[in-house]
């Protein structure tokens, strides 16, 4: 049989650290600023446009402009943030729709800082919230505080798969298999894919100084998703409600540290 060639996961130095401290720090205060502004009666167009501005004016600029274009999407993704409504699971594009009572809305925020991206996300409740709402929110947020749990050094990516895909199941909800978690640093999507659903003790060997992002999306129904003919927005197929969180995760020697963390106190958001 022929030797399978290991893909290569890279290695953060410590220089390469600080500056991804950097990046994840902004990402998340840009998430923790717009926050407060996530109220009835606001469009998406003004959560994209509000945070667009926040990371220019801190240096960065936002990774998904412009990103990975397509022969359907020649010019890339069209917004600088990621808002995905209700039973949209990622990826969906901020526009005029007007975000009203009892929706939920994750926004994803990446930036470019320096050299370096850094990659979080968080669903967030529209005024008020209904007992469906309040669960799906409540898993996924587990789901991931879960998979961050299970990733020590000398664990294996299988094991966050497995704690993540357990916690849903057990909570009657699904994790979507089509999206996943990626390594990032100078790529905003590196080596290696972090499958939200695996195999204990399978995969690679987790080693300190590797950066990757979790980020798991939980489904009141069916797992099952579909592509909308945007291109870019992913909704569950039985229309059920749909939520994802995200950090950037650096494994260390004892643990691991969250590098999308807020460490000041947060910005207006209406300034
Ligand atoms: N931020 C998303 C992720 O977590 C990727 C968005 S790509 C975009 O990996 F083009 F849709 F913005
Ligand atoms: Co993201
Ligand atoms: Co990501």
């Amino acid at each position: 049989m022929m030797a399978h060639k290991r893909p290569m996961i890279p290695i953060k130095s410590a220089q390469e650290i600080e500056q991804m401290r950097l990046s994840g720090r902004l990402a998340a205060r840009t998430l923790a600023m717009i926050e407060p502004c996530v109220q009835p009666g606001v469009t998406t167009d003004r959560l994209n446009d509000l945070c667009h501005q926040f990371i220019l004016d801190h240096g960065a600029v936002p990774s998904p402009l412009h990103y990975r274009p397509t022969v359907q999407n020649p010019g890339g993704f069209p917004k600088s943030i990621c808002t995905s409504v209700n039973h949209q699971v990622c990826h969906g594009i901020p526009s005029q729709r007007v975000l009203r009572e009892e929706d939920i809305v994750n926004v994803d925020v990446t930036v470019y800082l320096n050299g370096f991206h850094g990659d979080t996300s968080k669903t967030f409740f529209v005024g008020g919230s209904t007992s469906r709402s309040r669960k799906i929110v409540q898993v996924a947020e587990e789901c991931l505080q879960r998979g961050i749990q299970a990733a020590q050094p000398g664990s294996h990516f299988g094991d966050i798969g497995v704690a993540i895909e357990y916690h849903a199941r057990q909570s009657h909800c699904s994790v979507v298999r089509e999206y996943c978690g990626h390594g990032i640093g100078r790529a905003f999507h590196e080596e290696p894919a972090v499958l939200h659903y695996g195999t204990r003790d399978k995969g690679l060997a987790l080693l300190p100084g590797m950066i990757f992002t979790i980020e798991p999306m939980v489904n009141l129904g069916k797992a099952d998703i579909k592509l909308m003919p945007d291109h870019w927005t992913v909704v569950t197929k039985d229309h059920s409600l749909s939520a994802q969180f995200e950090h950037t995760l650096l494994i260390t020697e004892q643990g691991n540290e969250i590098l999308t963390v807020v460490t000041s106190p947060p910005d207006s958001c209406s300034g």
